[in-house]
């Protein structure tokens, strides 16, 4: 029996004993572990604690925390409070904690769904034994504006990648169990929308349509709920009118009603009390009132809650049995957590040391977020022999922890191997040169066999609250790398960003240009790797890169319109509306040929089969994609969607029979309302390395 049902009797005669206070206390989420108001906790007025300093947590400076510190903390709680209710504790474990992995843009890069799993189950084992029960990750926002700093933070621009992603990071934080001790409580964010925001400008309005909601923006949070996620918080966002940590119809009306889901809904930080500046609550009691009625069970760091509920419920605005319904959702999240068995954790359980097996996990999830977008010449992988000069202002091994990216809370900087050590740990019988300064790279460049040039995003240029209004490479990096290029000496570029951007000047200069989206701990050796051939460039773009930030937004899933191309080619009178490269575009080291594609259709959907053969001289690795478009429909369509997708590892000179499927469901689509449509008629298949190569067919189904 799971402990939230053995502690069903307990939960309600906690509940029949609670003062009004201690019932508001136990909806109420206490920021920080430094300064924690002991005395509320021992009044019972505080029911969870988010262990960060700010609201910035992402890009501050997080104090650690330590199972000790946070027993102390729960000893109040338990020992001198009334009825002994154990303290939740939160944190921030977006990618990974002591190991940290690529950010979850670059872990959609991976299409690989199990490492993606894997670092998550890492993440949750190694926080947990810092006395941490529930994680804020994942985040679910279909990103289609990379100004937005957050598209760092979340899966890309595609609702299939990104609910294939978000179940298995719930899967890795919750499948061991909550109460396991290995396991945490995730949550699905930002409930909904949130990357609509205007102009990418972080917290802004959004604009969307109720068909766009359902078929784009809902999707990976309906992936989330299915694979059972413990918590949703809601988004700062407003759209039509209405703050979503206000909106009644998203929160108890389509994820409690429509799907089922009973899990505990926590506001972002202090958005109960900023609906006042939304405008749509007079003063905090208003706003506690309507994020409770909505459906916020959980005020975070907002203070809305323990002041006026209480009130709210005498005075008749809050009907007292809304009240309770939280109560127990949160109870429940307290037992299914473990804390009415043990609300302490074992204080010598903390790794020291972070364990080879994570390390391996970070890298070869890193080796497949690195996106090869050009190799002209073949010059990557650098050859045995090669006189390297490494150079530019990422390359700097004081600079290795930008290559955390944003979110790191608890990676150490010494855990980190720089990439200078990486390479010349690989480097024999290659020999690498390392210069600082622009003027000695480009003295360097002149007297080497290769120039590999890091540029790119420093990580706190990215994330939260870090919007830009260029795509552009930081000031100077551009002209570093056209004066490397115009030497003559073969130039490699690896820019490393958290988000996409807009290359076409890299490309220009460089002859071999990988993209990495921050790759985390193992960031150095596992870039090194790719470099030097230990391992292929695995990634496929999670994300369309436009040409310029004019174009944005641009995704692959856009609509046909009345007027389509080729009639229409270019639709700007200054450059092509194609983008610099497609959602799904990745080379490899090796050559991949697609053949024979069969599609059977019947009532369970689409099974596909295709051959994939390595045309090349090294074994490697293919994500072989599959788009699918609904023809004629009573409700236009996306030129393309991706549906399925599959890693496959195939040796040199080798075929594989690849076989795709797409469950039945998975052809229809949503109205407005969010009612399924399977309507029956021709579709077209692609299936192929990206969202504009491969072999196509047409079926019909019948609905
Ligand atoms: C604000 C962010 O929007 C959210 O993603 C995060 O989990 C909370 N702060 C807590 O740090």
């Amino acid at each position: 029996m799971l402990p939230q049902d053995r502690h069903a009797d307990r939960i309600e005669s906690l509940i029949g004993q609670m003062t009004l206070e201690e019932k508001a206390g136990q909806l109420n989420q206490e920021p920080s572990t430094v300064d924690v108001p002991l005395d509320m906790v021992e009044k019972g007025l505080v029911g969870s604690l988010i262990c960060a300093n700010s609201a910035y947590a992402g890009t501050d400076r997080q104090a650690r925390v330590r199972a000790a510190a946070l027993n102390e903390l729960q000893r109040v709680a338990v020992e001198r409070s009334r009825l002994g209710i154990p303290l939740l504790f939160a944190r921030d474990v977006i990618h990974g904690h002591r190991t940290v992995g690529p950010i979850p843009l670059g872990q959609a890069a991976s299409f690989w769904p199990e490492g993606v799993r894997r670092l998550a189950e890492i993440a949750a084992q190694e926080a947990r034994a810092d006395g941490i029960h529930w994680t804020f990750t994942p985040m679910l926002d279909i990103a289609r504006d990379p100004r937005w700093g957050r598209i760092a933070e979340g899966f890309g621009e595609d609702p299939h990648l990104a609910s294939v992603m978000a179940e298995q990071v719930v899967r890795g934080f919750q499948d061991a169990g909550l109460h396991s001790g290995k396991g945490m409580a995730a949550c699905a964010k930002h409930y909904v929308a949130y990357g609509t925001a205007e102009g990418g400008r972080d917290y802004n309005t959004g604009e969307v349509t109720p068909t766009t909601l359902e078929n784009v923006y809902l999707p990976p949070f309906k992936a989330a709920a299915r694979a059972g996620v413990a918590t949703v918080m809601a988004a700062f966002i407003e759209f039509d009118g209405r703050p979503a940590t206000a909106n009644p119809d998203l929160l108890n009306g389509i994820l409690r009603r429509r799907w089922g889901w009973d899990g505990v809904i926590v506001s972002d930080w202090n958005a109960v009390a900023e609906l006042v500046n939304h405008g749509v609550a007079a003063d905090l009691a208003q706003a506690a009132e309507l994020a409770l009625l909505a459906g916020v069970d959980i005020d975070m760091a907002g203070g809305a809650y323990w002041r006026h509920l209480p009130d709210l419920v005498r005075s008749g605005r809050v009907p007292v049995e809304v009240l309770d319904a939280a109560v127990r959702r949160v109870l429940r999240l307290k037992a299914a957590c473990g804390l009415f068995d043990d609300p302490y954790t074992p204080e010598d359980a903390a790794i020291v040391e972070i364990p080879d097996e994570h390390r391996r996990a970070a890298r070869a999830l890193a080796h497949r977020s690195i996106v090869l977008l050009k190799n002209q010449g073949g010059i990557l992988p650098l050859r045995p022999g090669l006189r390297i000069g490494l150079v530019g202002p990422l390359a700097n091994p004081q600079a290795k922890e930008t290559f955390f990216g944003t979110w790191t809370l608890d990676g150490e900087e010494e855990d980190m191997t720089d990439l200078l050590s990486a390479m010349r740990a690989h480097a024999a019988p290659r020999e690498v040169w390392h210069a600082l300064l622009p003027d000695e790279a480009v003295a360097q460049a002149r007297l080497c066999d290769v120039v590999v040039a890091v540029v790119g995003e420093w990580r706190h240029r990215s994330g939260e609250d870090n919007s830009t209004t260029t795509l552009d490479l930081p000031p100077g990096q551009t002209e570093l790398l056209q004066y490397l290029g115009r030497i003559g000496t073969p130039l490699v570029a690896v820019v490393v960003a958290g988000r996409s951007l807009a290359v076409e000047p890299v490309l220009e200069a460089a002859d071999a240009v990988l993209f990495a989206f921050h790759p985390g701990l193992e960031a150095g050796p596992a870039i090194a790797d790719v470099l030097m051939g230990d391992a292929e460039p695995g990634g496929r773009l999670p994300v369309t890169f436009p040409r310029s930030l004019g174009q944005v937004p641009i995704y692959y899933n856009r609509k046909n319109t009345g007027r389509p191309v080729p009639n229409f080619r270019y639709r700007y009178v200054d450059r092509p509306d194609s983008p610099q490269f497609p959602f799904g575009f990745g080379l490899g080291y090796t050559t991949f040929e697609y053949s024979d594609l069969e599609v059977e259709v019947d009532r369970d959907g689409l099974r596909a089969r295709v051959t994939v053969t390595n045309t090349g001289q090294r074994d490697g690795e293919e994500v072989v994609q599959l788009y699918l478009r609904d023809d004629v429909a009573s409700l236009s369509r996306p030129i393309k969607e991706l549906k399925a997708f599959q890693r496959v590892a195939i040796p040199a000179g080798r075929s594989l029979r690849v076989k795709l499927s797409v469950p039945r469901q998975a052809m229809g689509f949503f109205d407005g309302e969010g009612r399924l449509h399977l309507e029956p008629g021709t579709f077209t298949v692609w299936v192929g390395p990206n969202s504009e190569e491969g072999l196509q067919t047409q079926f019909r189904f019948d609905g």
